[in-house]
């Protein structure tokens, strides 16, 4: 029997992170955070000042970058041997990681990378095209989202907590954009999975969606 994988996709902020956190804790299963690959190849992008269309050159930085996760208490990534883990957040890494995600052959290095999580007892594997290119055999499909406007405002709190200055217009404006380019790219866009159960969490807490998920999963494995 394959090692099972359950895929979590969806938009910026629709509480991926947080409900695949919880639901790897809650089964004992590794947790893929995708996003986070591309954005730590971002940050790698952007401390060399590379241009996001200089495709030979990210792609190389991408087969040589040396990334280190580590999952104690919290996640924490180290980039060639500096901790990362704060800027991973930053939205300009986000944005800079979703210009890059748009190169099929920066996909195509990372690939591999991703799938090197799927060990035993399973997988909660976080992204945009899990379910659909990197685990398109996984057990358990899901498709989370919420509206812009639900979306931008958990960011816009989230960075008021963190005594973060923020603008709910330009977050939301910023959400959108990144959207668009997420499901439009030819490469792997973000697209619901045929088989998937889809949640929108607009309206309900992130319990209320991991009792939902929790629902599909056979007695078996929980
Ligand atoms: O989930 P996130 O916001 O950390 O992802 C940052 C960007 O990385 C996202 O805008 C698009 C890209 N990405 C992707 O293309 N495929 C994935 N599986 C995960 C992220």
């Amino acid at each position: 029997m394959s090692i099972p994988v359950i895929t979590i996709d969806g938009p910026s902020g629709a509480g991926k992170g947080t409900v695949s956190r919880l639901l790897a804790k809650k089964l004992g299963w590794h947790y893929l955070d995708s996003g986070s690959i591309y954005r730590s190849l971002a940050i790698g992008v952007l401390n060399k000042a590379l241009d996001v269309t200089d495709v030979d050159s990210i792609v190389t930085e991408a087969m040589e970058m040396r990334l280190v996760f580590e999952c104690g208490e919290a996640l924490r990534v180290c980039l060639a041997g500096q901790d990362i883990t704060q800027q991973l957040a930053l939205e300009q890494v986000g944005n800079t990681a979703s210009k890059i995600a748009v190169l099929p052959e920066v996909r195509q290095v990372l690939l591999q990378k991703q799938q090197d999580f799927r060990v035993l007892p399973g997988l909660v594997a976080d992204g945009r095209d899990m379910g659909t290119v990197v685990f398109p055999d996984a057990q358990y499909k899901v498709y989370l989202t919420a509206s812009a406007l639900k979306r931008a405002e958990r960011r816009y709190k989230q960075l008021k907590e963190k005594g973060i200055d923020a603008n709910l217009s330009r977050l939301t404006k910023d959400i959108e954009e990144r959207d668009r380019r997420d499901s439009e790219r030819a490469a792997a866009p973000l697209s619901i999975p045929v088989d998937a159960l889809f949640i929108d969490s607009s309206d309900i807490t992130i319990h209320a969606v991991l009792d939902k998920i929790l629902s599909i999963i056979s007695i078996e494995t929980v």
